[in-house]
């Protein structure tokens, strides 16, 4: 494809408002106060939500976040639900649209699903001018940018324009933040990967990011490589929580204690201590489909055996999911039937408001077919939320067989922010996200309120052990065989 010399990068469109395509562009917006910023999405409820006077409204929760869409929104960065015409007038165009798994089809419950990548491809061939370098920032299947080039090499030959037709580049650059911590991890990347085919495109993306990230950083690669990358990346993350969770269950059968063992083990560098923490099972948008795409491709490219190890992480977090809420049932007397259990925390991870995925679903999905009364609290998630995850039967399979299968409850559900008066009568507290109010619960005052005998069910490993034995409560805490 051709390339204009001297192209100069004055304006940046990014299409998805989302978890990603909002933080990542306000992020770039205060670092690159030269450049201007316009992020669309075809959901204008979202994008109100991003303009919105009260900054606790944004539809992301990130720590810090607020604090910089207030310093840059309507300066550099803007939200609007003008696709076309920022398209036509920016010099790159992030895609970061989401790419879940397919539910029909073929490749359904492995694949992705890139009809929202590839709107987005028409979008652009239909209404860029002039020379646009195209980024996809989503996770994306292996080899997708020979998708998207297609689709735009369709545009320059039959736009209709004699002069200025467009001319495109395309990059990779994957996104590797973290929820909860997206403002430092977008601030100091541990990298930041940039796949293509033309050098000059390349170095405009690198130049734009090297106002801030030290250029040892920023690595060059084939765009296949990029996208290979980035869902390996994500693969090994999801695979040692796998692993250290199936030796949690292992540490409750033989006395051994999962910190203790995490602790041994990480502190060899060669394996590195972090992402060894023992939870309810790994959640959020993104591990599991990414494995799953993973797990398409390789079957796709004759690599069964390939396939079948990536398929093994996704299987034992599943397991160790429902293992947790059969020990609870088995704890209480084998029956959780009008039983009222508080549980705390349904977003999948702390400092985030996000829920997709998360171990909280399935849990509480398995405790109300047992007929349980929950009581939910998470301090951030909201209402709504929480009723879509819980009473919406559309959820992403592991197997096709699965595609069928509806859910019916003979439990129910209340949910508050507030987290007075929720222990009152209960049977039983679940912990499934590590907020940091769960660590300070007073359990003396909270042990009057409960049913006895009473169980504390920690699977964040928060709670003060002593404390909660004081209250005369009973305690089961994952990994935990001492
Ligand atoms: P998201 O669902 O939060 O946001 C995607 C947004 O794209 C939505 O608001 C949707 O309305 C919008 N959209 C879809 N099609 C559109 C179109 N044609 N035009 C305009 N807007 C459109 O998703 P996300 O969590 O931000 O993830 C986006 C991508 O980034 C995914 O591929 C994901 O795998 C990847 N990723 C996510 C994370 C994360 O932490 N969430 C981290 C790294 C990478
Ligand atoms: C993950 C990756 O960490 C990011 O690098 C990547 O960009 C992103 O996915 C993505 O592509 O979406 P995220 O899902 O936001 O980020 O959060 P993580 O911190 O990775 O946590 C994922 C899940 O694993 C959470 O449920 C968390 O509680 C769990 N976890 C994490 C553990 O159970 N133990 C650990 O030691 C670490």
């Amino acid at each position: 494809m051709k390339v204009v010399n001297n192209h100069k990068i004055n304006k940046i469109c990014c299409i998805g408002a989302g978890y990603v395509g909002g933080p990542t562009m306000v992020v770039f917006a205060d670092n690159c106060p030269h450049i201007n910023f316009h992020v669309v999405d075809i959901n204008k409820e979202k994008i109100k939500l991003w303009n919105n006077e009260d900054l606790n409204k944004l539809p992301v929760y990130e720590p810090g976040l607020a604090k910089l869409v207030k310093k840059c929104r309507g300066k550099n960065l803007f939200f609007s639900s003008e696709i076309e015409n920022n398209i036509s007038t920016s010099d790159m165009i992030f895609i970061s649209v989401n790419t879940p798994t397919k539910i029909k089809g073929v490749g359904a419950g492995k694949a992705s699903n890139l009809i929202y990548v590839e709107e987005c491809a028409r979008q652009v061939a239909k209404y860029a001018k002039n020379h646009t370098i195209v980024v996809e920032k989503s996770t994306l299947p292996v080899r997708t940018a020979e998708v998207i080039k297609t689709i735009l090499k369709e545009a320059q030959y039959s736009s209709d324009k004699k002069f200025n037709k467009p001319t495109f580049d395309i990059l990779s650059n994957p996104e590797f933040l973290s929820e909860g911590s997206a403002i430092n991890d977008l601030n100091s990347p541990d990298r930041v990967l940039i796949g293509g085919e033309n050098e000059e495109a390349i170095n405009h993306l690198s130049e734009i990011y090297a106002n801030w990230v030290p250029r040892e950083r920023i690595l060059h690669t084939n765009i296949w490589s990029s996208e290979l990358a980035k869902l390996t990346s994500n693969a090994f993350l999801a695979q040692r929580i796998s692993s250290i969770n199936s030796i949690a269950a292992l540490c409750e059968s033989t006395g051994a204690d999962i910190r203790e063992v995490s602790r041994a083990i990480g502190s060899d560098k060669r394996i590195g201590s972090k992402f060894l923490e023992s939870g309810p099972g790994f959640g959020g948008s993104c591990f599991k489909k990414d494995i799953l795409n993973l797990v398409y491709l390789s079957n796709h490219f004759g690599l069964p055996e390939v396939a079948d190890f990536w398929e093994g992480v996704v299987q034992l977090n599943s397991w160790h999911q429902h293992r947790i809420s059969k020990l609870i049932v088995q704890k209480l007397f084998g029956t959780i039937s009008g039983k009222r259990i508080t549980v705390l925390g349904f977003a999948f991870k702390a400092n985030t408001n996000d829920t997709r995925e998360s171990a909280a679903i399935q849990i509480c999905k398995d405790l109300l077919e047992e007929g349980a009364e929950l009581i939910i609290h998470d301090p951030i998630v909201d209402k709504e939320q929480i009723k879509f995850d819980l009473d919406n039967d559309k959820f992403i399979p592991t197997s096709v067989e699965n595609l069928q299968k509806n859910f019916s409850y003979e439990g129910s559900y209340t949910f508050t922010n507030k987290i007075d008066s929720i222990f009152d009568n209960s049977h039983a507290v679940v912990i499934l996200t590590e907020w940091e109010e769960y660590s300070n619960i007073n359990w003396s005052s909270i042990a009057k309120k409960m049913k006895k005998p009473a169980w504390i069910f920690d699977s964040r490993l928060i709670v003060d052990t002593k404390k909660v034995q004081e209250a005369n409560l009973q305690l089961w805490r994952i990994g935990d065989g001492t």
